[in-house]
């Protein structure tokens, strides 16, 4: 029987504690376990080989959200991420979607955008016509730059020719080249082919070739999730669960129609995106320049979310975004704890990754617009925030609970505050 990701009590356990749960649940190895741990992770030697001028490593909080099924499947999820409350909200709305049979999601096959920017065209509607004429052509060139990932059955899949008749500098043509980048981010192979296609296009077009860049707009690989609340559960502390439903919609409705809001709005989603892409070693600029991309098609910036109630009493809600993650290449292999968040995880795809992201960033979503429907978001946060607020005035130990605590309880979660609790209780 496959492990159950709902573990009760989970919170109240020890790191230590915590971590051997997890262990088990995913069949980790003992130096998987250490690198998650921090205590085996990424190492200054490797971190040098990685990017320039390396002076250290930067840690971050890793934590994991419980009670995740997505499409039938239950997930445990790594979250590398400094904001209080965003493991809590996820865990917390996964266990509110798992009353109504779980996420559902699913995503598009892998395919990654290489942009060709050519110049200089007299006629660039005849430009066009040409280069379209010539896609065969175009594909086998492209084709011939990747042996390995055409051997896996991805490859160049498309052309596609976009013609700017004014810009700046005078007529423009875009060519789009699709490009199948399989269990990869893509970077890399896209801008390989773009690169390699540039002579070709130029003597196709008669025009020159000038920009050969990836696109992160990568709306032909969406992930979608779907889920499906009983109104019932989500009553809480005196707030009935239809009135906290509506109040959802209510929330997801500004969104809808105010940028202003939606920003926010799809800000709480990305934070559990954001920390999964993190957690796994995946390129999280270019997730967040996607998203926000995808949710300004329209030309106007909106939710990238949308819930609404079913007759039958349910709280429905659904998230669509682009989602360019990979398993294999960059950090994902590269950086210990990586690879070993990717095993925690346990999923055999990229598009599986991209799937588990859209219900993630369902489940922040959800979790946010609940608190801000019901008892507003400061109260939940301000446990967590309390403790920060703590540790920055310099409490170590078992004070920051103490001081958390009694700031929470008079009400006044304040850095002079924090100070003059810790002189206090340090007796000075
Ligand atoms: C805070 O990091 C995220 C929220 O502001 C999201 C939202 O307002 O929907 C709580």
């Amino acid at each position: 029987m496959e492990p159950s990701s709902r573990i009760p009590g989970f919170y109240d356990l020890s790191a230590e504690e915590r971590l051997s749960v997890v262990k088990a649940f995913a069949g980790l190895a003992d130096e998987e376990a250490r690198a998650l741990a921090g205590s085996d992770g990424l190492n200054l030697a490797r971190a040098g080989q990685m990017i320039e001028n390396v002076i250290g490593t930067f840690a971050l909080p890793l934590g994991v959200a419980t009670n995740f099924t997505i499409n039938g499947r239950d997930y445990l999820v790594p979250m590398a991420v400094e904001e209080p409350s965003v493991v809590a909200g996820a865990s917390f709305a996964a266990r509110l979607a798992r009353q109504g049979g779980g996420f559902r999601a699913t995503s598009d096959p892998p395919l990654m955008i290489g942009q060709i920017q050519i110049l200089g065209v007299a006629d660039p509607w005849s430009a066009r016509f040409r280069l379209l004429a010539e896609r065969e052509r175009i594909l086998a060139m492209a084709n011939r730059q990747d042996p390995v990932l055409t051997g896996l059955g991805g490859g160049a899949r498309d052309v596609e020719v976009r013609v700017f008749e004014t810009s700046p500098v005078g007529p423009m043509l875009v060519v789009h080249l699709l490009y199948d980048v399989r269990d990869a981010m893509g970077a890399n192979a896209v801008n390989t082919a773009a690169e390699a296609l540039a002579p070709l296009l130029e003597e196709i077009s008669g025009g020159r070739v000038t920009l050969r860049i990836l696109s992160n707009l990568a709306d032909r690989r969406l992930a979608r999730a779907h889920c499906r609340v009983p109104v019932a559960a989500l009553a809480h502390e005196g707030f009935a669960g239809e009135r906290v439903a509506q109040g959802i919609v209510e929330a997801w409705a500004l969104a809808a129609v105010d940028p202003y809001r939606a920003a926010t709005h799809n800000k709480g989603i990305m934070n559990g995106i954001d920390a999964v892409v993190i957690a796994t070693g995946n390129d999280w600029r270019a997730i967040e320049a996607g998203a926000h991309a995808y949710a300004a098609r329209t030309g106007r910036y909106t939710s990238l979310s949308h819930w609404s109630l079913s007759d039958d009493g349910y709280l429905v809600g659904t998230l669509e975004l682009p989602m360019a993650v990979g398993m294999v290449g960059g950090a994902t292999r590269v950086h210990p704890a990586a690879r070993a968040a990717l095993k925690l995880l346990g999923v055999g795809s990229a598009r599986e990754l991209a799937e588990v992201l859209a219900a993630v960033g369902l489940a922040q979503n959800l979790a946010a617009l609940r608190a801000l429907a019901a008892e507003g978001i400061q109260r939940g946060h301000m446990a967590l925030h309390a403790r920060q607020v703590a540790m920055a005035a310099g409490a170590t130990g078992e004070l920051v609970a103490r001081i958390a605590e009694q700031m929470v309880r008079e009400g006044k979660v304040r850095s002079d505050r924090a100070e003059e609790l810790l002189r206090e209780m340090r007796g000075v």
